[in-house]
């Protein structure tokens, strides 16, 4: 197949590099004339694990442009990976995505008056009802052709997540096709049977369900975050309970299932948080009350309070540093928008603590607080010793700290230094026979004996 793209951004490139990669021709297209340019030189312009080599492997069939028009005269298919920005309400805008459709519209209007069907695939997120009513109208007054007879409309978003792009795109659960007609399904289809790895689930609609179904999923995914950070808050104030035994437990009956089920920090990132208050919206616009959305956002935001108030315990004096181990919103990503690291970065800082930062990728702009508040290491193990008698935080469950040799860290300190775990990922290491670490798990019920410990000290 000939495949245009549009928006070669975080998703847009991946996707290209993707679709290139299985052997068919991609033209991709940004409005930014150094994202063009970079790639024309064969320069990656985004950081995503594995995407310069794939890049590599498939420049000879990829040819970038920031002509619209002239992609789509040369393809049989166009996505639409362009930037929906979450309005003021929470509801997602579309004003990128009709930009896109309106320097389409001449190029395909020609292509309805000779008879050729092209499909435009709208894979943004947006808000449930934007296909029926903004997308496929203007395209049917704009080139005088009907959907479904003319041309091809999908919705078809993507389920994927920074840091493992490529291996989600290639390797989905479930492909959902929100078409205007079968045809168009079915080529829909068929690009994804020759792109995917392995062989996901088709789920074919109408682009309206396509669009509810989109949000209504990742809004499931980040309720049954916030039930697991639920009951590791729950195990850790109850002696001797470990949230993993019980969410072990918990996950392996099929009807709930054991993914996304590990008590930990809340979700964060570029589509979650802004996914759910959207899913909120749409329920307001359509005048129907839901009470879980709103209550999976309330007890996310609470965690980092939770979370302050845990450190504020084991170092009560602002006097004392804190360590956090890992900025990003999560592991495999430099990405840190609405990382809740960050929001207990600007917590401690708010309140007097001094912090150190390690992250192997993420860069905080650190230049809002005083010099010296917020020191960035380049090294771990710097970062946890410059908090001797403070606390360190585990925050993000990067790979590279199951490196750290918390023995000789435990020499090197001079007084008590609390290591909280938020992932438990040093669970079993024998902290007991240290002098100076003592080890919290959150979730587990030892990390209360602590708590009780600390504030009766
Ligand atoms: N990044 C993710 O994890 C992810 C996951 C699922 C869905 N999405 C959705 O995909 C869409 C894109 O997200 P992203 O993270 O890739 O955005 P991004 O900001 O990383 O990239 C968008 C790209 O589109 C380009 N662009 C903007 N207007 C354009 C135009 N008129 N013509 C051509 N190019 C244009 C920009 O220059 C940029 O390179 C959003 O709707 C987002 O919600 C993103």
């Amino acid at each position: 197949m000939r495949v245009s793209v549009v928006g070669l951004g975080k998703l847009g490139l991946c996707t290209a590099a993707c679709v290139a990669s299985k052997g068919h021709d991609v033209v991709g297209v940004d409005s930014a004339a150094s994202v063009v340019e970079a790639l024309n030189r064969r320069a990656c312009p985004i950081r995503e694990s594995g995407l310069p080599e794939l890049l590599e492997r498939s420049y000879g069939r990829m040819e970038f442009t920031a002509d619209a028009g002239a992609a789509l005269r040369g393809s049989d298919i166009t996505l639409i990976i362009v930037p929906t920005p979450s309005g003021p309400d929470g509801a997602f805008e579309n004003g990128f995505v009709l930009s896109v459709l309106n320097s389409l519209a001449p190029a395909l209007k020609e292509k309805v008056e000779r008879g050729d069907f092209h499909v435009v695939d709208v894979v943004s997120t947006v808000m449930p009802g934007s296909s029926e009513g903004e997308f496929m109208p203007l395209l049917e007054g704009l080139t005088g052709g009907r959907r479904g007879r003319d041309f091809g409309f999908a919705y078809n978003p993507e389920f994927i997540a920074l840091g493992t792009v490529l291996r989600d795109f290639l390797n989905p659960d479930v492909v959902l096709i929100g078409a205007s007609d079968e045809r168009t399904a079915g080529m829909v289809r068929r690009l994804y049977e020759s792109v995917c790895d392995n062989e996901p689930r088709f789920a074919v609609m109408s682009p309206t369900n396509a669009e509810i179904a989109k949000l209504a999923l990742n809004c499931y995914v980040t309720m049954k975050i916030t039930y697991a950070n639920e009951l590791a808050r729950l195990c850790g104030a109850i002696d001797g309970a470990d949230v993993d035994a019980v969410a072990g437990a918990v996950g392996a009956d099929t009807r709930v299932g054991g993914r996304c089920l590990k008590g930990g920090l809340g979700f964060a990132g570029p589509c979650f948080p802004r996914d759910n208050v959207a899913f909120q919206r749409l329920a307001e616009l359509n005048g129907v009350k839901l009470f879980l959305p709103p209550a999976t956002v309330a007890s996310n935001d609470f965690i980092v309070d939770d979370l302050f108030k845990y450190v504020e315990t084991y170092v009560p004096t602002p006097s004392g540093r804190v360590a956090l181990l890992g900025l990003s919103y999560k592991p495999g990503t430099h990405i840190t928008e609405r990382s809740q690291s960050l929001m207990l970065m600007d917590r401690l800082l708010d309140a007097g603590y001094g912090v150190s930062l390690h992250d192997p990728a993420a860069e905080p702009d650190l230049t809002r607080w005083p010099s010296g508040r917020a020191v960035k290491y380049a090294d771990p193990t710097e970062a946890v010793l410059s908090a001797d008698g403070g606390a360190v935080v585990l925050a993000v469950a990067h790979p590279e700290y199951a490196g750290i040799d918390w023995a000789a860290v435990d020499r090197r300190l001079t007084r008590p230094l609390y290591l909280i775990d938020c992932w438990r990922m040093f669970r079993g290491f024998p902290f007991e026979g240290l002098r100076n670490i003592r080890y919290v798990g959150l979730g587990e019920g030892s990390s209360f004996r602590f708590l009780t410990d600390a504030r009766g000290r």
